[in-house]
């Protein structure tokens, strides 16, 4: 039980203190929205929880858990409460807080723009490898959304790269977030913007292609739920899912440099065919399949091979 100090009334202060702690504890508060996000089929009910209690209470984690056997504040509980009821109704947790981290890195994200997942990270962490020994070059992320991928690899480049990263979607919503996140981590003078389609503006060459395009099928999309709010743009990606994909893949010839590589985060099931379309889009790359944390292929990379110079 919270300490009840002041009860019998008599002294105003402490009554005061007393009107503002609820009968819970923070850990008791904790237990029953867990029990709540789980009976509503959430699938990270005491994470999703701890996640929005430290957003209201404005602590870190260990902050939350030396506070657990605390009453919490009235104010807190009844702004815990709201967004618990948000988030059972579907809403992510990301879009409740306004932010996500992704490679260590907090971005601000909402109505509109994808949540980055974690597994995208798999993908930045490739093309951060491939640009290491590269001092310059233009890397492209198409289908920028929160920014994301754009902002994290020119984060994450050491100092004294100079190339640029282009970043393009053809939402105004999500490039308005991921310029906002661009400026929150310093990387203004890296990254620039483009509002358009795929690649149909870009005349090239680019030294390196990284793209989550929506690779979902329709199906797919209806048949979660959690990805309710999410805007179908960022998702839908058309009959098979390969729509923006394919598209993409036909036109890199033509803007891809000789011994450039491309980076495509993918649905599992679309592995092989994903594999093939860039295999004959590009006869002279190598063409890999790289597996998520789950083990799951979620990612198809590919290394151009220059063509050998006559003669040699
Ligand atoms: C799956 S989200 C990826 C967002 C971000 N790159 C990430 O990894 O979190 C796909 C993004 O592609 C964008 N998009 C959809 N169709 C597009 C198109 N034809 N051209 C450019 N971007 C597109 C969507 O607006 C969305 O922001």
């Amino acid at each position: 039980m919270p300490c009840r100090a002041g009860l019998d009334g008599q002294d105003d202060a402490n009554r005061a203190e007393f009107d503002t702690v609820s009968e819970r504890t923070i850990a008791e508060a904790l237990s029953a929205a867990s029990a709540r996000l789980e009976a509503a089929g959430r699938e990270t009910p005491r994470l999703d929880a701890e996640v929005l209690l430290r957003h209201v209470l404005g602590l870190d984690r260990t902050g939350l858990f030396l506070r657990l056997r605390d009453p919490l504040p009235v104010t807190a509980e009844t702004a815990f409460e709201d967004l618990v009821a948000q988030r059972v109704a579907g809403k992510p947790v990301a879009y409740l807080t306004g932010v996500r981290e992704f490679m260590g890195l907090d971005f601000a994200v909402g109505l509109g723009v994808l949540v980055p997942r974690p597994e995208t990270e798999l993908l930045v962490e490739w093309a951060l490898e491939w640009l290491t020994e590269r001092p310059t070059g233009t890397v492209l992320d198409v289908g920028a959304g929160s920014g994301a991928i754009a902002v994290t690899v020119g984060a994450h480049l050491r100092t004294g790269w100079c190339g640029r990263i282009i970043a393009v979607d053809v939402s105004g919503v999500a490039l308005t977030v991921a310029i906002r996140n661009c400026d929150r981590h310093g990387v203004r003078d890296r990254v620039c913007f483009v509002r358009g389609d795929l690649v149909t503006w870009c005349g090239g060459p680019v030294d390196l292609l990284l793209a989550n395009l929506p690779y979902l099928r329709p199906d797919q999309v209806e048949a979660n739920p959690d990805l309710d709010a999410e805007p179908v743009l960022a998702l839908d990606g058309g009959a098979d899912g390969l729509d923006l994909i394919r598209r993409l893949i036909d036109d890199a010839p033509r803007f891809l440099a000789p011994d450039g590589a491309l980076g495509l985060e993918i649905d599992p099931s679309q592995a092989e065919i994903v594999v093939g379309l860039v295999g004959a889009a590009l006869p002279e790359a190598a063409v890999e399949i790289l597996p998520d944390l789950a083990g799951l292929a979620r990612h198809v990379v590919a290394h151009l091979c220059p063509a050998p110079s006559q003669g040699s």
